[in-house]
């Protein structure tokens, strides 16, 4: 149940990128030199990296989210911390507040607006309509984003105390900005009554789509891309759980569903490469982000601890008792925490892992992502 298990081909490749960046590193010592200095982090996303929004802007998630490290629960739909947070924190910046968050939140050095449920494509249904996505998909996130770097600019020229919890204007230009979207898109397509066929055919819009957001904080000044790619989804509780007849690979996982996820993520590598011809001046990296299923940690159910009703953290009334669908013992050992998100551990996992770069392409580690030219 631990990670160890990460599949052969991903590891061997991971140690042949990172050869190949120890290469271009002696090749080019300029590069090698040069640590990236973010003053700040934009990130634009799903709950894989909401930091707050869905807390703030409908219902808090409860207890045990959050129980590992910050000991309530924080917005995060994990036990603990994100990978946008071990992000964050390797480059001593503090964690990021969500930008609906009101209370309390600090934006000197980024926002997040990242949102639970957020789609690239327009979603439909919508929060709060049942099994509904956030309204906070991309092209609203992005307005956001654009609200806010007016808006910052003036709150800080206005002085006073609200000031400095405003970014300066460079940090516009000098930020790290980074997306972790897509999987609920694919998501939404599962669920829906399209064939697997017809879900894999709407994946190219979704990538037009993604990369026109990205373009579009190009062209507003941001220079530093750091983009991932969707996960396994065909590895997750909740779509082994929803579609139990279908086919599996040996690692338990459902075939087709993680297909249409890995042509996903070549059609995103394929537009970040566009991406990157098209902007010489900015970089651009892919960021393939990959780990294992299992069993959810906190759930109830099923074959994998996983039902779509009660969810983590909810009431549910078992042989005449109430009881709260709680954390497993030990989640520093698990991958699912939800059946739909990843433990601390695993986020940590991750993180180690793609910030040397060794899972990215072009090669570089996360603290040299203002650089092009690899
Ligand atoms: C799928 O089709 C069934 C039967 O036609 C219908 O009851 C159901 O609501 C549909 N689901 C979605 C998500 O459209
Ligand atoms: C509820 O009762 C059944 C039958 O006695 C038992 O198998 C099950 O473990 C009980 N569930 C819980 C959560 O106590
Ligand atoms: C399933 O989730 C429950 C919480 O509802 C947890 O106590 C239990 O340990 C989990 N089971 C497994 C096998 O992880």
């Amino acid at each position: 149940m631990g990670f160890a298990s990460i599949n052969v081909s991903v590891i061997t490749l991971g140690y042949f990128l990172m050869l190949f960046v120890t290469l271009t590193s002696i090749l080019n010592p300029i590069f090698a030199s040069r640590i990236c200095e973010f003053p700040a982090i934009f990130n634009l996303g799903d709950s894989n990296s909401d930091t707050g929004t869905h807390s703030a802007a409908f219902t808090a998630l409860n207890s045990p989210n959050g129980d590992t490290y910050f000991h309530m629960p924080a917005g995060r739909f994990s036990d603990g911390r994100l990978i946008i947070d071990f992000i964050a924190k390797s480059f001593n910046l503090p964690y990021l507040s969500a930008y609906l968050n009101s209370l309390g939140a600090s934006y000197t050095n980024g926002a997040n607006f990242a949102s639970a449920g957020a789609t690239i494509r327009l979603p439909s249904p919508i929060i709060p309509a049942s099994g509904g996505y956030s309204p906070f998909y991309l092209d609203v996130q992005y307005q956001q984003f654009m609200q806010f770097k007016d808006r910052s600019q003036i709150i800080r020229k206005q002085g006073g105390k609200f000031a400095k919890l405003m970014p300066k204007e460079d940090y516009f230009r000098k930020a790290l900005y980074t997306f972790d979207i897509g999987h609920n898109d694919l998501g939404a397509g599962f669920f829906s009554n399209m064939s697997i066929e017809e879900v894999k055919a709407t994946v190219p819009d979704i990538v037009n789509r993604f990369s026109i957001y990205v373009k579009n904080i190009y062209e507003v000044g941001g220079r530093s891309f750091w983009i991932h790619s969707t996960g396994p989804i065909g590895c997750l509780a909740y779509i082994l759980t929803g579609f139990p007849s279908a086919e599996k690979d040996s690692a338990g996982c459902s075939k087709q569903h993680n297909e249409v996820a890995r042509y996903f993520n070549y059609k995103l590598k394929e537009a970040v490469f566009k991406l990157r011809k098209d902007f010489p001046s900015a970089a651009f990296t892919y960021v393939d982000v990959y780990s294992l299923p299992l069993i959810a940690c906190c759930g109830y159910g099923g074959k994998y601890n996983y039902s779509d009703a009660p969810r983590c953290g909810e009431t549910i009334t078992v042989n005449n008792t109430k009881m709260v669908v709680g954390s497993c013992d030990n989640p520093s050992v698990r991958v699912d925490w939800d059946g739909v998100h990843y433990t601390e551990a695993a986020n940590k996992f991750v993180f180690d892992r793609i910030s040397t770069g060794a899972f990215s392409d072009p090669p570089i580690p996360l603290n040299m992502a203002c650089h092009r030219n690899v």
